[in-house]
């Protein structure tokens, strides 16, 4: 691809935004191939969507409940002329229609290695104790192609990191997102590789 890729972020109510920012500053220092042009929240009130309108990047506001939501998030996707789009603290399953028009274009983050300790309810500090209490080695985060069920997509990056005596969900949490902001502008890059 000559031009750069035009990513929209979805985050969620409960998300910092982390990787959100962290997908506009790649973008901007040149670690991705691509740039936030859109981020869309499910409310106006969000910490992520707040961020992203510091970071003066355009965002939207839909919530997932209303009765046209895949039309109206369809449109903005359109409108904002979106190639890549990445769930970053995104709670809810993506209406079907978006991973039509966008296949193989539409990522998650998830804060673990998947296939383990993913699926539904699987977020946040959940989990981090799931590992913890699995007595677990290793923990990492894993960046998958969505589809129409939760975590199970193919998997385009992993990152790991140990699991250390004496962590608990926090600690073991911000080890984890350490690996999310190196591997999320890299799964970018390989998509934007593999339709060039
Ligand atoms: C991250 O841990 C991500 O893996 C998960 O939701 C969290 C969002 O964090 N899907 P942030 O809002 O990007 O800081």
């Amino acid at each position: 691809m000559s031009t750069r890729a035009r990513v929209a972020v979805l985050v969620g109510t409960r998300g910092r935004g982390s990787n959100m920012a962290n997908l506009v500053a790649a973008g901007r220092e040149g670690r991705m191939a691509g740039d936030v042009v859109l981020v869309v929240a499910p409310r106006e009130d969000t910490t992520a969507r707040r961020a992203a309108e510091e970071l003066g990047v355009p965002t939207a506001v839909l919530p997932p409940r209303d009765p046209d939501y895949a039309a109206r998030l369809t449109e903005a996707l359109r409108e904002a002329r979106t190639f890549i789009v990445c769930l970053a603290g995104y709670m809810t399953l993506l209406p079907v229609e978006i991973l039509h028009e966008w296949p193989d274009r539409v990522l998650n983050i998830h804060p673990a290695l998947l296939p383990r300790h993913g699926g539904k309810g699987m977020y946040g500090h959940h989990v981090h104790e799931a590992v913890l209490a699995a007595g677990e080695p290793e923990s990492g985060a894993t960046v998958h192609l969505v589809t129409e069920r939760y975590d199970e997509g193919a998997i385009l990056v992993q990152e790991r990191c140990p699991v250390e005596p004496g962590d608990t969900a926090e600690t073991l949490a911000a080890r984890v997102l350490a690996c999310e902001h190196r591997i999320y502008p890299e799964a970018v890059n390989l998509v934007v590789d593999r339709h060039s």
